[in-house]
């Protein structure tokens, strides 16, 4: 809604997807849908304008759009009310949101502390970008998130996590790590891309800033890539001035397909949740299946905490086959539907095999501590209708 709309609190999520960061009363002749700003640069009215903007008196203006940009802009107000959050930052991928967020929390000699089941493109980034800058990442297991208190050392700042975590769905808890994180004094930062806003809002349960890969639920078409973070003003008016250092902002063409497709999030994720939950129903009595691995079974070991906060399972259904990489291939050669790809929360089901995309290069222990192994097959599930997906999948499993 408008900057100045104080209702937006009390919306519920499907409100704020289609109207979030809408700025009705600007919009020229009425438009209802806002117009995209494909510029790069925008004009100073005279030279006391500019003197003023450089001054730091014309906080509203735009000036180049590596800075701000009005459509950018937009996105972000939106994404901001989705989360319940202060501010949000959008930037031109996930990683990049990352980058951000550590960049912006860490100098050299400072200590990350990170979950060890992430996305494995953040442990590179730990573990090739950040620690050639002086920073070093010390990884824990789920098990050892109660005890960060003691884990921390005086240079730990940051505790980075992901619920549910990929591949295999592990939860964690919202109100727990708040906690440990007050008392370790880290700041936390969760990873809400598997969830989106819709299931699970993190900072209401005491989190500091949560980063999204907006390229998945947000976005929703797999037509973009994307990022986002989200927190206090404070923290993303500090990440903010990374990113227009090192120029990872979004391009507004971008920015208008994500705010595009943030309208329809709410109805997107509850679909995809529908069709995870009776994919996973079916997959488990699969002979050829040996595991399943979906919240939303009541079997499965983060079934009570995800009921408790989260609003839905998710749309990923990880599986591990009876057998392995061979197994696994006859699998991937017969779907029809379902097509072989890295990524998720698009509108299409998409099968990805973890040991070649997000967890490709991982040592054996790396790749244990995450669950992996040559049998895991994950599943981001889509908006189809489920029997489809459902019956092109089983006829797969057929075929091994
Ligand atoms: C959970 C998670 N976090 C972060 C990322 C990185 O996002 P991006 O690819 O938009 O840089 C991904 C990408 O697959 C992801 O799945």
């Amino acid at each position: 809604m408008t900057a100045n709309n104080s209702k937006s609190e009390k919306l519920s999520q499907a409100t704020l997807a289609v109207h979030g960061g809408e700025r009705t009363d600007e919009q020229p002749h009425g438009a209802v849908v806002s117009p995209v700003f494909h510029t790069a640069t925008f004009a100073f009215a005279n030279f006391d304008q500019m003197r003023r903007y450089a001054r730091g008196e014309l906080t509203d203006a735009y000036f180049y759009s590596r800075y701000a940009n009005p459509t950018v802009a937009e996105a972000e107000r939106k994404i901001a009310e989705l989360e319940g959050a202060a501010a949000a930052l959008v930037t031109s991928s996930g990683s990049a949101a990352t980058f951000c967020a550590l960049a912006t929390l860490c100098e050299a000699g400072d200590e990350v502390i990170a979950s060890d089941s992430i996305y494995g493109g953040t442990v590179k980034v730990l573990t090739k970008v950040f620690s050639h800058l002086g920073i070093n990442t010390r990884f824990v297991s789920l098990d050892e998130i109660p005890n960060l208190a003691e884990i921390a050392g005086e240079r730990s700042k940051v505790f980075w996590f992901e619920t549910p975590a990929n591949p295999l769905n592990r939860i964690v808890d919202l109100d727990m790590v708040a906690d440990v994180c007050n008392q370790a004094k880290l700041f936390s930062v969760v990873d809400n891309t598997f969830a989106s806003p819709v299931l699970q809002r993190p900072i209401e349960h005491g989190i500091d800033a949560v980063m999204h890969s907006a390229t998945k639920y947000l976005g929703g078409h797999s037509d973009l890539t994307a990022g986002a973070l989200t927190g206090s003003k404070e923290f993303i008016d500090r990440a903010r001035q990374k990113s227009v250092m090192v120029g990872t902002t979004l391009d507004p063409a971008a920015a208008y397909l994500l705010s595009r497709g943030m309208k329809t999030v709410a109805l997107r994720v509850r679909a995809s949740c529908e069709n995870a939950l009776a994919l996973a129903r079916s997959l488990r009595q699969h002979p050829r299946v040996a595991r399943a691995y979906y919240p939303g079974l009541e079997d499965d070991p983060g079934h009570e905490l995800a009921s408790r906060q989260m609003s839905g399972f998710g749309g990923v259904v990880a599986i591990d086959v009876v057998g392995g990489e061979l197994e696994v291939e006859k699998l991937f050669n017969s779907l029809k539907l379902v097509r072989t790809a890295p990524s998720l929360g698009g509108v299409e089901t998409l099968a990805s095999y973890p040991l070649y995309s997000s967890h490709a290069g991982f040592s054996d222990q790396q790749l244990q501590a995450a669950g992996v192994s040559a049998a895991t097959v994950r599943f981001a599930v889509g908006i189809e209708a489920s029997v489809d997906i459902i019956a092109d999948i089983t006829q797969a499993l057929n075929n091994i």
